[in-house]
């Protein structure tokens, strides 16, 4: 009946005659209860601007941090989705929505570049909606510059409340200016909410959100707030069901993934809830991220070299090879407990992928203190590693010590890595050379569409012949030609 008196009515008619802010009648308080609320309030929003316009209305979510704030934006698009907008991965659609990083200056930069341009567009498109969230939005003096030299962005919010997003569109709609909701922290972890997997067959899994770590140089503690960790029957649940949604492989993601479970009221480690995991019946492949050094048990490493499921894998950051820098970064280890673990890991997996993270030019980051990062590059031979330069944060106890590196000795030095983390990667790489793995095809190969690509449970990208039939299944392949950091392969 609604509808039909909706079609009668002229456009200039709804929109003069439309208060919608009277529809927002009985919120629930309970989440996510009160968010579905919000979903529905929208979809008749969106409805009517549909009909208004004789289209219907596209939405981006653009992502520019880790695989935390992607899989962030896996859970936005799952609101808009339910919304009922049309998802497009462009910034030509009706809503933008920017997910934010900030865990280096540039990160930051990226996202000041790219509204920029969305100024003209906004113009051009008086239907355009553009919202900002994610990390750098926790920050004061982004918001702060945003209100005053971006007044065209419609809506800001945190990390902590991205599960509100239906709520604040509503808002917007009603309020005809800029909303900001940003939370300082948060203890409430809200289950069930839509989300919207880019792949049908892996996904990521947050097991817990926040960091305690505090290491010297980074902003994520502030931008993401204090360690807390989901229920793993909740976890268990969420991978069941994606399972059953087809889905083979999950990343399990924290910032810290050893440190699970510890805060819950009946404590659980990272390893008992692996092994829970690994009993999930279609389930085929685990991985998980990130893992701290300072955390990595023996019991995490025995379950590692048991489970078949858990991919023979890990990324365990370094970030210095300086037993001294890595004091004043707060890692909590040193040089020689890092390479101590690494050898109770190939121990006990002897084939296993190892991966890094590194950053060059910490503040009074000597030759010597590069050289032993250097070093530790040499001996543990990574099948591959981020290098960075070190990023001022503001607010970080690193931003205030003393003898910053000049720029163009950091250069120096982050090109010396670069060379040598390619070659000793090169050389990793070359192990697999005539072996036949499974790998899991994810894709189309982008260059040429005869090719599929996929990963071997080393995280080592192949492509070979094969079509899109292929795409989400296990196959075997031999891998015959090695490029360095991928290989060529055929099935076997
Ligand atoms: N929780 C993860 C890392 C998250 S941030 C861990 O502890 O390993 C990802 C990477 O960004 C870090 O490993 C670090 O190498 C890098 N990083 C963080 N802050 C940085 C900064 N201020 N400058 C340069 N690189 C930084
Ligand atoms: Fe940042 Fe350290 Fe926490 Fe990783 S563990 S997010 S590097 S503070
Ligand atoms: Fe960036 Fe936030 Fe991840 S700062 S690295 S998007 S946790």
């Amino acid at each position: 009946m609604e509808k039909v008196s909706e079609k009668q009515m002229t456009t200039d008619v709804i929109e003069e005659q439309t208060d919608y802010a009277a529809w927002d009648t009985h919120p629930p308080d309970a989440e996510p209860q009160r968010q579905f609320y919000y979903m529905e309030l929208c979809r008749r929003w969106l409805k009517e601007q549909q009909d208004r316009l004789g289209r219907p209305l596209t939405a981006a979510v653009i992502t520019f941090g880790c695989q935390m704030n992607a899989r962030d934006s896996e859970k936005l698009r799952g609101i808009l989705e339910n919304i009922g907008y049309e998802m497009s991965d462009t910034e030509a659609a009706d809503f933008v929505i920017y997910n934010t990083c900030t865990v280096r200056e540039n990160a930051n930069l990226r996202v000041y570049g790219r509204l920029g341009r969305m100024k003209h567009e906004k113009e051009k498109n008086p239907d355009k909606r553009i919202a900002l969230c994610g990390c750098m939005m926790q920050e004061s003096e982004v918001v702060e510059k945003l209100k005053k030299s971006y007044r065209f962005v419609d809506i800001i919010f945190g990390t902590h409340n991205i599960f509100k997003m239906a709520e604040l569109i509503f808002r917007r709609i009603c309020e005809d200016h800029m909303v900001i909701d940003i939370w300082k922290d948060t203890d409430m972890i809200v289950e069930d909410l839509p989300n919207d997997r880019k792949y049908s067959f892996k996904t990521g899994i947050n097991i817990m959100f926040g960091c305690n770590n505090f290491c010297s140089y980074c902003i994520v503690p502030y931008v993401r707030g204090r360690e807390r960790s989901r229920q793993p029957d909740d976890i268990i649940r969420e991978i069941e069901q994606a399972v059953s949604d087809g889905v083979v492989e999950v990343m399990l993601l924290g910032q810290n993934v050893n440190s699970y479970g510890k805060t819950l009221a009946e404590p659980i480690s990272f390893a008992q809830l692996l092994r829970r995991i690994c009993r999930i019946e279609g389930l085929l492949r685990i991985r998980f991220m990130t893992s701290h050094p300072k955390d990595l048990s023996d019991e995490l490493i025995q379950v590692m070299a048991e489970e078949p499921k858990i991919c023979r894998h890990l990324h365990l950051p370094l970030q210095s090879g300086s037993s001294e820098i890595l004091k004043r970064m707060n890692r909590r280890y040193t040089k020689k407990d890092y390479l101590e673990l690494v050898d109770k890991l190939r121990k006990a997996c002897p084939d296993i992928s190892l991966t890094t993270d590194i950053i060059v030019g910490f503040p009074g980051e000597t030759e010597e203190d590069f050289l032993e990062t250097m070093d530790v590059v040499e001996r543990v031979g990574y099948d591959s590693a981020y290098t960075f330069i070190y990023s001022k944060r503001t607010g970080t106890p690193a931003a205030v010590m003393d003898d910053q590196i000049p720029e163009s000795v950091v250069k120096d030095r982050f090109d010396r890595l670069l060379k040598k983390v390619q070659e000793k990667a090169a050389a990793a790489c070359e192990r697999f050379e005539g072996r036949t793995e499974m790998v899991l095809v994810e894709e189309i190969n982008s260059q040429d569409p005869h090719l599929v690509t996929g990963r071997l449970s080393h995280n080592l990208v192949v492509h070979f012949p094969g079509d899109a039939s292929l795409i989400g299944h296990l196959v075997p392949v031999k891998l015959t030609e090695c490029h360095n950091f991928y290989y060529m392969g055929e099935r076997a």
